[in-house]
């Protein structure tokens, strides 16, 4: 029998090899080790080196993918990259494209904070529905969450350069006899964009009414990333929580004979931000911690688009043919989840 499942094929994650620990932070800012392992659980995170860029990060972790689902590129029809680090045109999602030599095939970032891969996931998903319904055509997509926010870490704030680290995350996405994806919820806030958020640097904000006359602020000049995480975690802890709730939700509505229950949840993958955060999450929603991946925080910190797609390289022993939830949470607080069966 033709399987109509959509599904997750294959995937793979790339982090550079530079480790920076909380030691070498110590250096640099006025912090502890201690501290940083008490109030986020970062023990360690990559920072790219000379050599290495968020492009090559994002096709490193696709090719690890598309190996792992024995995909060839050319059989790719789509590539989603949530990116928050690109920040320039053409987008990522085109230079991964030219970088594996596919020819042609639908390419776009998503840009939605440290939720963007959900929301890839669910741009991705949406398409290869559409096109099936419109076009009686099976796509095959390509799905990348990379970051490099050592690109637009501030050094000297230790409130946040103790969190951020690099590293890309991909999965390919398309017919599937076995995995499949079973309802997404993605939602947002913008009211709180004030609370995390990078520099203007075309200086919009205060942007003249002449068209042609552009005088980028000099203190602008790179793009830092600024957040108010103790404002943050309780909003954080509560959109998660929800999002949970509502992905099993959406499903149960459209299945109520295939109803899917929290418990029998088999592991959830978390945005990785704060280990507290991840925590506080499972004790509302009365999940077992080991049910939840939270290992990525400690080794790579937060590396906002790619921290799921990393955790499912980590943990793939973990989760084959299991019920899964992923959840994230970032800027504009646009958040959301995913409920499929890995
Ligand atoms: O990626 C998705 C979006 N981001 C998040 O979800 C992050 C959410 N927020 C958090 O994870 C936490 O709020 C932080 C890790 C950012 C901060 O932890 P906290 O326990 O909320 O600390 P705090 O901001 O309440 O600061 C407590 C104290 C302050 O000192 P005073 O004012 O009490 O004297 C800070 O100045 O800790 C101080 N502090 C530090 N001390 C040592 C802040 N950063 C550091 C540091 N080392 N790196």
């Amino acid at each position: 029998m033709v399987s109509h499942k959509i599904g997750y094929l294959g995937f793979g994650s790339y982090t550079p090899s530079r480790v920076l620990t909380n030691a070498d932070l110590e250096k640099v800012v006025d912090t502890s080790d201690d501290w940083i392992q008490r109030r986020t659980g970062v023990r360690t995170r990559r920072i790219m080196g000379q050599d290495e860029t968020v492009l090559g990060m994002a096709l490193k972790a696709a090719e690890r993918a598309l190996k792992d689902a024995s995909v060839l590129p050319g059989e790719i029809l789509d590539i989603r990259v949530a990116v928050n680090t690109w920040m320039r045109f053409p987008s990522l999602a085109t230079q991964v494209q030219k970088e594996l030599g596919i020819e042609s095939c639908s390419a776009s970032d998503v840009s939605a904070g440290c939720a963007g891969f959900v929301y890839a996931v669910e741009d991705a998903h949406n398409k290869i529905l559409a096109e099936r319904a419109l076009y009686g055509r099976e796509l095959t997509s390509l799905i990348v969450g990379v970051d490099g926010l050592s690109l637009v870490t501030n050094w000297k704030d230790r409130n946040t350069c103790v969190l951020l680290g690099d590293g890309a995350g991909a999965v390919v996405m398309g017919v599937s006899k076995s995995s499949e994806i079973l309802s997404i919820h993605t939602e947002a806030d913008g009211k709180y964009g004030h609370l995390l958020y990078s520099d203007d640097v075309l200086g919009q904000q205060g942007k003249s009414s002449d068209p042609f006359e552009f005088s980028p602020s000099e203190t602008t000049a790179r793009p830092y990333l600024h957040m108010d995480g103790k404002k943050i975690f309780p909003v954080a802890v509560r959109t998660m929580t929800r999002n949970i709730k509502e992905v099993l939700r959406k499903h149960n509505n459209m299945h109520p004979n295939k109803k899917i229950d929290l418990p029998e949840i088999d592991y959830v993958y978390p945005h990785q931000a704060n280990v507290r955060i991840i925590r506080a999450v499972a004790d509302a929603l009365e999940i077992p911690i080991e049910k939840v991946y939270t290992e990525g925080i400690a080794k790579y910190g937060n590396t906002s688009a790619a921290s799921i797609p990393i955790g499912y390289d980590e943990t793939r022993a973990r989760t084959e043919d299991r019920l899964i939830v992923d959840v994230a949470f970032g800027a504009g607080f646009a958040s959301g989840a995913i409920l499929r069966r890995a």
